[in-house]
């Protein structure tokens, strides 16, 4: 007996890129430029909280947080974002997660029903996405859909433009901004509409905001905060500001902390309280060490600047190496550099992927491993390569020169 839903599930990412690179020899000695793994070290309070109080694992955590995070958090979202005093209840409108990336898989369960206008609903993303989106949408029972975001559309995905039929059989839509792996930004305008819609159709809007503290200059507008301002505006969302939104954090990106699998679900409290009703069943609470080590993380801005800093010098480090090659560009927000190689002598990112490894050790991602064949049987990814810069500025500074020669040649 096997679930004939799992047959499918997209090839994943890294084991493809396994298949195609082991068994081949490095060029030199490696250096791994592909997972979104951060290496900048964790904030050194954290460590002595986790062992402060060994005897707290001897209890069940409550599966909302504790009130030290629950005020850490609702703290955090209301100074990140300019929302008013008050406006977030945490019993109502937050909820701990495992790191974003269950809760993105599991808020399926409570959003997406057996038919929506009478058909199979639809679960929207954009075109390259985030892996766990399409397994979740799939493991549903949806159908997804996959929008491009290409350079075309500034690399956001247009879903106002799908039509009438499309959005009202939507359920869920998931948005990534700043997107994995392109780096652009959703704007104001860009959320509003996207809450308007969600509105119109009845779907729920889920942001994937988990790279939100990774940016250049200007902090990434969050969901929350065009909610609050159409509140402000249209008194029918007076009563009810998050109506059809959910954003989802994490202290993976942030903190540099992906190993403490702490991150949070805020928003539509009606959606908050059918999560909570779920996730008591099946019980993913985070232990009350994590509790408050992810409270003191989430209430730190001092190393989450110096976080930053590390990643606006790497970008420094690609502008000059990379210049106006490979179709480079500063990203507004995130780790990554989405490189197109279609004009190198390689023509695309697998290819391009197989010699610079081969030739220069550096490893790196196919976009086509992180995007699906679109309508016009063109895989938006299939001219990128994806470098995540997560390691220090001498190990970043090497790889790119690596890479710049190899595409380069
Ligand atoms: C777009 C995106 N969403 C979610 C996640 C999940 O992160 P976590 O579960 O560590 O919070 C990642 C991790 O790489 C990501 O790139």
């Amino acid at each position: 007996m096997r679930n004939p839903r799992l047959g499918h599930l997209p090839e994943y990412a890294f084991p493809r890129l396994r298949a195609l690179l082991d068994g081949i020899a490095a060029g030199q000695d490696p250096i791994d430029m592909t997972i979104g793994e951060p290496r900048h070290g964790m904030p050194d309070f954290v460590a002595d909280i986790l062992v402060s109080d060994p005897k707290a694992y001897g209890k069940y955590p409550p599966i909302g947080g504790t009130p030290e995070w629950c005020a850490a958090v609702s703290g955090w979202l209301t100074r990140r974002y300019g929302l008013g005093t008050g406006m977030i209840d945490p019993a109502r409108h937050v909820l701990p997660l495992n790191g974003t990336r269950e809760g993105l898989f599991s808020i399926t369960f409570v959003t997406v029903p057996p038919e929506k206008q009478g058909q199979r609903p639809l679960v929207l993303m954009p075109n390259p996405f985030y892996q766990c989106y399409t397994a979740a949408a799939l493991a549903a029972g949806a159908d997804p859909v996959y929008v491009a975001a290409t350079r075309e559309t500034g690399f956001m995905p247009d879903f106002a433009g799908l039509g009438e039929a499309t959005l009202g059989r939507s359920s869920l839509v998931y948005l990534c901004s700043p997107a994995n792996p392109q780096g652009a930004v959703a704007s104001p305008g860009y959320l509003r509409e996207l809450i308007a819609l969600a509105r119109q159709h009845d779907f729920v809007l889920a942001v994937d905001e988990c790279y939100a503290e990774i940016y250049g200059d200007v902090p990434p507008t969050g969901a929350l905060e065009v909610c609050q301002a159409i509140a402000s505006e249209d008194p029918r969302y007076a009563e009810d500001p998050f109506a059809n939104v959910l954003v989802f954090h994490s202290l993976s990106k942030r903190s540099s902390l992906p190993g403490l699998r702490s991150g949070f679900v805020a928003g539509d409290p009606q959606l908050i309280a059918d999560f909570r009703l779920f996730r008591n069943y099946i019980g993913p609470a985070s232990p009350l060490p994590t509790y408050a080590a992810a409270a003191a993380a989430w209430n730190d801005e001092t190393h989450v600047e110096a976080n930053r800093d590390l990643y606006r010098a790497k970008f420094d480090l690609a502008a000059r190496i990379l210049g106006n090659r490979f179709g480079f560009y500063r990203p507004a927000g995130g780790f990554f550099l989405w490189l197109d190689v279609s004009a190198t002598r390689h023509g695309d990112g697998e290819t391009a992927a197989l010699a610079l490894w081969r030739e220069a050790g550096v490893r790196v991602l196919p976009g086509a491993y992180l995007s699906q064949d679109g309508a016009d049987g063109v895989n938006p990814g299939r001219d990128y390569v994806r470098v995540a810069l997560v390691d220090d500025l001498q190990t970043t500074e090497r790889g790119l020169l690596r890479l710049a020669e190899t595409l380069g040649s």
